[in-house]
Formats: structure tokens, C-alpha cells, sequence
């Protein structure tokens, strides 16, 4: 027997990398697999909630029963999520959105004709921080994924982006993080701290995603 506690509710997740074009056959990403985001998917899928998965390109299946959108740039997860904000009740930002896209990205393949080359860079939206600043702003939880002083980072994010809670990890240490089966994780409110220790991502999301939802109803019941 599985308690439906999140009946009703949508969720709204992105995760997963983005990859920013720099000419037809290459681009720039980092090392997200995706896990995280689709284990957290699949908690909330199983706990009664109605999902959306916006996410960038990752080599595993979308959990059944969600509504997946798939997109390749930091500009298209972007314009997505803010469609999809709107029917939200709960925002996930698990995605490791790139910071910076290509500038001018070329028509053609570049040929390695010079010894050096540049390639200029601007910076994309934030994504969870303008989903914060929309009209209609669903409960709003990001991720951190730091190296060091994991705390004050991620705190920093949690009030600068207008977030509720920040589900930081500590990506320096072995075993966990980036393409991982296993994680463990930090949740911040602005009062509270809360430890999910070191398991298997669907272990970790199951308990997050409870942990989210008490926070929701505390919120709204304020
Ligand atoms: O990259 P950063 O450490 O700032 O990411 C913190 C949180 O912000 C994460 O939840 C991430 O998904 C989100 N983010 C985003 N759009 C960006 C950068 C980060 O939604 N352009």
C-alpha cells in the first residue's frame, strides 16, 4: 500500500545537464545523469502527485506516468519552465542548468585551422529565480552542488534566488553527487536544517520528497 499524500498536487521538476550549442557537432555540458531529478520524479509520482519532468538529454527512462518535455539549452528548459510554472503547486530545480551558453554559435563545423581560438560565452537565465519571481509562485525548491563551505553557499542561494528550501550536496565527496547511484543531502529552510544521509537516489528522493511536502503544508497552512 502506497500513501497517495500528494493527491492533488503538481510537480513541476527540471533535471538532468543542458548542452550549449558551439557549432553543429559540438557543444558544452557537465556530468548530470539525470538520477536525481528522475528518482525525485518518481517519489512524488508514487506519492499521488501529478508530474512534469522537464529535462535536459540523460541516457534513462522517465518514470511512467509523467508528463516528460524534453529540451536541450539552458534557453528552451528556461522558456518551459516558465509555461509550466503556472499549474505548479511544487517547483524542483534538480537540472544542472549550463551558466553560460555560446555567443554566436556557428552555422557551419569550425575548422581546427589556428593554434588558438576563443570561443565567447553569455550568461543564461536562472531558471529557478525566475520561476520565483513569476506571478504565480508554486513552493520552490533548488538545488546546491558544492565543493566547499556547503553551507553558507548554499544558504546564500536560498535567499538570493527567493527559494524555499535548498537541497545541498557536497560533490568533493566520493561516492556521491554527479552521476552517483547514491547521494546524501543537506535541507535548508530559513530556520531549519535537516540531514538525509548517504543512500541509493530513490532512497534519498523518497524521504526528500516527504520532507518537501512538509514544508508545503506548513507554508500553506501559515
Ligand atoms: O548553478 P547554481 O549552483 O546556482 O544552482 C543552484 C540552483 O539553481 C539549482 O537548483 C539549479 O537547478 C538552479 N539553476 C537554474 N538555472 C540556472 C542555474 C541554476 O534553475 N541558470
Amino acid at each position: 500500500f502506497v500513501d497517495k499524500y500528494l493527491q492533488g498536487q503538481h510537480w513541476v521538476i527540471t533535471a538532468g545537464p543542458t548542452r550549449e550549442a558551439i557549432d553543429p557537432v559540438r557543444y558544452i555540458s557537465n556530468h548530470s545523469s539525470g538520477k536525481m531529478g528522475y528518482a525525485i520524479a518518481h517519489a512524488a509520482l508514487r506519492a499521488g502527485a501529478q508530474v512534469t519532468l522537464i529535462s535536459g538529454p540523460v541516457n534513462i527512462p522517465a518514470p511512467a506516468g509523467c508528463e516528460l518535455v524534453q529540451v536541450t539549452s539552458a534557453e528552451q528548459m528556461h522558456q518551459q519552465a516558465l509555461t509550466y510554472v503556472s499549474q505548479a503547486t511544487t517547483f524542483v530545480a534538480c537540472a544542472a542548468v549550463a551558466d553560460y551558453r555560446v555567443a554566436n554559435i556557428a552555422d557551419e563545423k569550425i575548422k581546427k585551422d589556428n593554434e588558438h581560438m576563443q570561443i565567447a560565452l553569455v550568461k543564461n537565465h536562472d531558471i529557478v529565480a525566475d520561476v520565483a519571481k513569476s506571478a504565480h509562485k508554486p513552493f520552490i525548491v533548488g538545488f546546491a552542488a558544492e565543493t566547499q563551505n556547503v553551507e553558507h553557499y548554499a544558504r546564500g542561494k536560498l535567499m538570493r534566488k527567493n527559494l524555499d528550501l535548498i537541497a545541498a550536496n557536497d560533490v568533493a565527496k566520493a561516492g556521491q553527487g554527479f552521476n552517483s547511484d547514491d547521494n546524501a543531502l543537506t535541507l535548508y529552510s530559513a530556520i531549519d536544517k535537516i540531514e538525509i544521509p548517504l543512500a541509493n537516489k530513490q532512497i534519498v528522493a523518497k524521504q526528500l520528497v516527504s520532507l518537501i511536502n512538509q514544508h508545503y503544508l506548513a507554508k500553506n497552512t501559515e
